[in-house]
């Protein structure tokens, strides 16, 4: 039997949810380094805070929901007025302070539109999520939140209906009469992409790779098992030190292997960001990109995989090469007798 995997914090600060903003901003960061040509300026942090004037009454918010643009004007109809004050109350933790304070924050502007909101609160009367408590991450394609069930926490990721690329493409084709209906099906290629992950998730634990377990979706939304405690999310490979690295590999390696031989899947983005060191173990988050063995691609991006995995070992002092690591993934295993 295996130990733990001892794992130490890089530095000695513990995350907890209240730092989470600095979290964000880390990821940020390492998204920048990884895709330089994006334009990230609309992930940039959003310092301002309103001075918690509540304002109660329906018509107060509605003037605000103006101020906000006309991105809101839907939420003026009475029933997406009725409906959002029967979450609201469940969203504040995630969302800012004051009520409807954060329309006004670039990141509920980014992450919470129409359709997003409905999705929310169909899965709240659906009792898969009690109440948003607060942003775990956000990334290029999604915003992760830490949230509660009826049945104990859960992760909720919330894949951008729109991102940069797409807003800067949109520009030339909105408003071409030859060229409808762009955002309906830039929206249900979004939502195909969350079915992906949910399936490649499921499919990946029914074959005992260790991945958070996905628990249902719902249009751009996916809710998981939630990897972390009360204080947070688990940390990333990349942001602990770990104590017996060749073991990790090790392990790693073997969770390759079962992706690849028993799920009959390619990960496609393996790395140190996308492992969390859970409960002494490592586990693979982040499946939507992962493929089907037939894919044209499936092979080049297995060697990927396997390449991050042992470079990250030779970094971390383990000696071991990509030819006999790939072979290990790659050379059927005798069926135990
Ligand atoms: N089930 C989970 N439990 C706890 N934290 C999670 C969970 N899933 C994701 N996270 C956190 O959210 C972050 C982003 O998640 P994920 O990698 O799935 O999203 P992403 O938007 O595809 O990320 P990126 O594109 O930046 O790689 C992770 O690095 C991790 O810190
Ligand atoms: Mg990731």
């Amino acid at each position: 039997m295996r130990g733990d995997i001892i794992a130490r914090r890089k530095g000695a600060k513990r995350r907890n949810k209240r730092d989470w903003t600095n979290l964000a901003d880390e990821q940020a960061k390492a998204n920048l380094e990884s895709f330089p040509d994006q334009d990230w300026s609309e992930y940039e942090t959003e310092d301002e805070m309103f001075d918690g004037n509540h304002q109660k009454s329906i018509d107060k918010r509605l003037e605000k929901l103006d101020e906000a643009g006309s991105k809101f004007h839907w939420m003026k109809e009475k029933r997406y007025a009725r409906m959002f004050s029967e979450i609201e109350h469940k969203l504040t933790g995630a969302l800012g302070k004051g009520e409807y304070d954060w329309v006004d924050r670039r990141v509920f502007d980014q992450v919470f539109d129409q359709s997003t909101l409905m999705a929310i609160y169909k899965l709240m009367q659906q009792d898969h999520i009690d109440t948003i408590e607060w942003p775990i991450a956000r990334g290029k394609e999604a915003h992760v939140f830490h949230a509660k069930s009826q049945s104990g926490p859960v992760a909720v990721k919330i894949f951008h209906t729109s991102n940069a690329v797409f807003k800067g493409l949109m520009q030339y084709i909105e408003g071409d009469p030859r060229f409808g209906g762009l955002r309906r099906r830039h929206r249900e290629l979004v939502n195909v992409w969350v079915q992906k992950e949910h399936r490649n998730l499921m499919r990946m634990k029914k074959h005992g790779v260790r991945v958070p377990e996905s628990l249902v979706t719902r249009k751009n939304v996916l809710i998981m098992e939630y990897l972390g405690d009360e204080n947070g999310p688990s940390p990333r490979l990349r942001d602990v030190d770990i104590e017996n690295p060749k073991e990790a590999f090790e392990i790693l390696l073997e969770q390759l292997r079962i992706i690849w031989q028993d799920a009959g899947l390619a990960h496609g983005d393996f790395s140190e960001y996308n492992v969390l060191i859970h409960k002494g173990e490592p586990w693979i988050i982040d499946a939507g990109q992962a493929v089907v063995q037939h894919h044209p691609k499936a092979k080049e991006f297995l060697v990927r995989d396997i390449t991050r995995l042992v470079q990250w070992a030779n970094k971390n002092g383990v000696d071991v090469d990509l030819a006999e690591s790939t072979l290990y993934v790659i050379e059927e295993k005798e069926s135990p007798k």
